[in-house]
């Protein structure tokens, strides 16, 4: 903010103390980023229309590069690597808040049915019939075996996003909840205010962490795709590791819950559980587990995936000079949470972009170049 460019606002009152950055977005991703930067000085509010929605709270909490089978390539290997730090990262949340994260490292195994898949150019584990049922018994009699991915983990995203509010508050981050952005103004390529139903809002640098909800604010092609899940309850957790069937995945927790998801969904935003989509998830997690049939259920309940058109994230600059994305994570918002706050921290602290973010750019989307005529990127 100049006073040159605050002279030829209007004489609104601006609703902040003006932050170093302002995110505008309050699930894992708006959270997470503001833990990073808050935790290094940085002064941080996030603008949060509605926790409750945030897709951080519909989430399964699967930690699973490896058994989503993503191909290798760019997107796999930033997986990977937030992978990697999850353990440290959920470490330091919890040394900051004294809360747990639900973190567990129970690898994950991928049963199959029908014929034994072929194992050519995999290095992955695979399991035989009895192998299988050595790491999780009472497995349904259709599964021939199963890839065993020990890597792969959990963490419990409901404790996770309340371990990153009381995290985010610690560190002193300004959260506002209940206020909808509903305009980037923009003046000299640059985002110079956020027009909200609280009033305007004004920091140096703006984030843009809004998920399913982005294309509201920016025309970039980011749509929900919805899940739905349900969760049964149990005294003691029979089952020892995540299965991620063919149509159905199943989460145990250690506090004795499984969670079983999800539908995958192009409806909108259509905000339900249906028949049709409980039944399916009921069908396929039997089919996997059938003592699951038993069980006492729990819960159900549905979210929205942020999609982009090839599934991976949008993150790093924007067309605008102080705008910065990281949306668009569809399948792997929980996995990459702490991935997206580093590098988009560090983008925000250096002014540099770590050069793996090139791939993730909002360039890729022929649809959201400003140049082809699309639509004005924001008013100004
Ligand atoms: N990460 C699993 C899902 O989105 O259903």
């Amino acid at each position: 903010m100049t006073a040159e460019i605050f002279s030829h606002s209007p004489p609104q009152k601006v609703m902040n103390s003006s932050p170093d950055v302002l995110i505008i977005g309050g699930g894992a991703m708006g959270l997470a980023t503001a833990v990073e930067l808050a935790c290094q000085g940085v002064s941080v509010t996030v603008l949060s229309r509605d926790f409750q929605e945030a897709a951080v709270h519909a989430a399964a909490g699967m930690l699973a590069p490896q058994a989503e089978g993503l191909p290798p390539g760019p997107m796999l290997d930033l997986c990977l690597r937030s992978r990697a730090i999850y353990p440290d990262w959920t470490r330091q949340l919890t040394d900051l808040t004294g809360l747990e994260t639900g973190y567990w490292p129970c690898g994950i195994l991928a049963p199959c049915y029908g014929t034994v898949p072929s194992r050519e150019g995999k290095d992955d584990k695979w399991c035989d019939r009895n192998t299988i049922r050595q790491h999780q018994p009472d497995l349904s009699p259709d599964v021939v075996g199963g890839w065993w991915f020990p890597e792969d983990a959990q963490v419990n995203n409901q404790q996770l996003a309340q371990v990153l509010l009381q995290a985010a508050q610690k560190q002193g981050v300004t959260l506002k909840e209940g206020v909808t952005v509903t305009d980037l103004e923009i003046e000299n390529n640059q985002i110079h205010r956020v027009q909200t139903n609280a009033g305007p809002w004004q920091a140096q640098t703006y984030v843009l962490t809004t998920g399913s909800w982005s294309q509201q604010l920016l025309p970039i092609p980011v749509v929900p795709r919805k899940g739905q899940l349900f969760s049964v309850q149990t005294t003691i957790q029979p089952l020892r590791h995540v299965l991620f069937g063919p149509d159905a995945y199943i989460v145990p927790r250690q506090n004795g819950r499984i969670v079983v998801g999800a539908t995958s969904e192009d409806v909108g935003f259509a905000a339900y559980n249906t028949p049709a989509g409980i039944q399916s998830l009921l069908a396929a997690a039997m089919r996997i587990y059938p003592p699951l049939a038993d069980l006492p259920l729990e819960d159900c309940w549905w979210g929205f995936r942020p999609a982009t058109p090839d599934e991976w994230p949008i993150l790093g600059e924007s067309p605008y000079n102080n705008l910065i994305l990281a949306t668009g994570h569809y399948r792997n918002g929980i996995l990459l949470a702490p991935m997206t706050a580093r590098l988009i921290s560090e983008l925000v602290l250096s002014g540099q972009a770590d050069p793996c973010l090139a791939d993730f750019s909002w360039q890729r989307f022929p649809q959201a170049q400003p140049s082809l005529g699309l639509p004005a990127l924001a008013h100004s």
